[in-house]
């Protein structure tokens, strides 16, 4: 099959921009899940220390580093994991756009080479898990997600092929959490690796009681998480993975022939991000404050939305009176002068819906409220 590129989703959006850009103030941009507020200052210090900045930085990450991310799973979801069972990765979307074809390479290290070409994935979903498929030359198909019985909903064939199933609680775009060991224990009944991107898993609001983590044992499953959106470290770069120790002793090993390090200062600020809770909890009310803000502003023009149950994003549905998501992106820009996301980004069944990150800061909720009134 001819691999055809298509445009990258928010480069869609420059159309968007303009329109949202002819109000006075400009354009105000929730499209992109892009963090604004300024990481923990113990992050900065230890940035402004760097150490081991001459040598290359182990692949795998620092010792420290890996312990870390271990001594952190086990106070935030009080299981335990061995530091050997964590790799560093360069933030987490080159993670999960390599894995499917460093698991192909897994499995043809195994001698089972080609009997696995599926990648599953939730249809509604963050675009490089199909992404990381295609890449490899793999299958990706979507599965419904979210809740528990998601995965009744998987054909054999697809499962029978499959070489990896992606879960992602709380989901981008949709807030749903899923029901982590119901996914664990499948993967583990059919010999298939579950992969855990639990990157919004400090921001869960409608709690249903269910684990945050998929990590209730370490055998047939990963965990991937990421600083950015925890401790606003986007721009710095920094995840890990941990979970399956055989796959995670593969998984290393070979991205240190590739050559992904996470810089050794970017370490060391992670692993003081890492070790600081009070920050988070303060991000975690600045979020909340910002969606009831944002369903609110909605509601006064009508669009009745929900808050998610996890994430920073409202998953809104677009009234009929408006269209598909593509009108409720420009009727949001042309009436409030801002760019969200459609639906349609995340699968063919958001075409309904738009995504607005709550990303935005007081200043311009404020303006954002002003325009509504008008
Ligand atoms: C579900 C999900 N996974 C992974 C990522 C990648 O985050 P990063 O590469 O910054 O760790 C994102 C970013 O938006 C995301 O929404």
């Amino acid at each position: 099959m001819p691999f055809n590129l298509e445009p990258y989703p928010y480069d869609r959006l420059n159309g968007i921009r303009e329109i949202a850009s002819k109000h006075a103030g400009g354009a105000i941009d929730l499209s992109v899940g892009s963090p604004i507020d300024p990481p923990p200052e113990s992050a900065m210090r230890a940035l402004a220390m760097p150490e081991g900045v001459r040598s290359y930085p182990p692949s795998a990450g620092t010792l420290t580093y890996r312990e870390a991310c271990a001594s952190w799973i086990t106070r935030r979801f009080g299981v335990s994991i061995d530091a050997g069972d964590v790799g560093a990765c360069v933030g987490t979307k080159e993670f999960v756009a390599s894995l499917p074809g460093y698991l192909k390479l897994l499995q043809e290290s195994r001698g089972e080479g080609g009997k696995r070409d599926t990648v599953l994935f939730p249809e509604l979903s963050y675009p490089t898990y199909s992404m990381g498929a295609r890449l490899a030359g793999l299958r990706a198909v979507g599965v419904p997600a979210g809740g528990r019985a998601a995965l009744e909903y998987i054909a054999p064939e697809d499962r029978d092929r499959a070489l990896l199933l992606w879960a992602n609680s709380p989901s981008n775009p949709t807030g749903l959490l899923s029901e982590l060991p119901v996914y664990a224990d499948w993967g583990r009944e059919h010999g298939i690796l579950v992969v855990s991107d639990e990157c919004y898993a400090d921001y869960i609001w409608d709690d249903e009681g269910w684990p945050h983590t998929i990590l209730d044992g370490s055998d047939g499953v990963l965990a991937v998480h990421s600083l950015s959106k925890r401790s606003n470290f986007a721009g710095a770069r920094a995840g890990f993975y941990a979970g399956d120790p055989s796959v995670v002793a593969f998984l290393v090993e070979l991205r240190k022939h590739a050559g992904l390090m996470v810089p050794s200062p970017i370490q060391s600020a992670a692993i003081a991000a890492l070790a600081d809770d009070g920050h988070v909890q303060r991000q975690r009310e600045i979020y909340y404050s910002r969606l009831v803000r944002l369903v609110r502003i909605l509601g006064a023009l009508n669009v009745k939305t929900t808050l998610p149950q996890g994430s920073f994003y409202l998953w809104v549905r677009a009234p009929s009176h408006i269209g598909d998501c593509w009108d409720m992106t420009e009727w949001l820009a042309g009436r409030l002068g801002i760019v969200v996301s459609p639906g349609e980004f995340y699968g063919a069944s958001g075409k309904g819906y738009v995504r607005i990150a709550a990303v935005v800061s007081d200043e311009h909720l404020e303006i954002i409220e002003k325009r509504a009134s008008n």
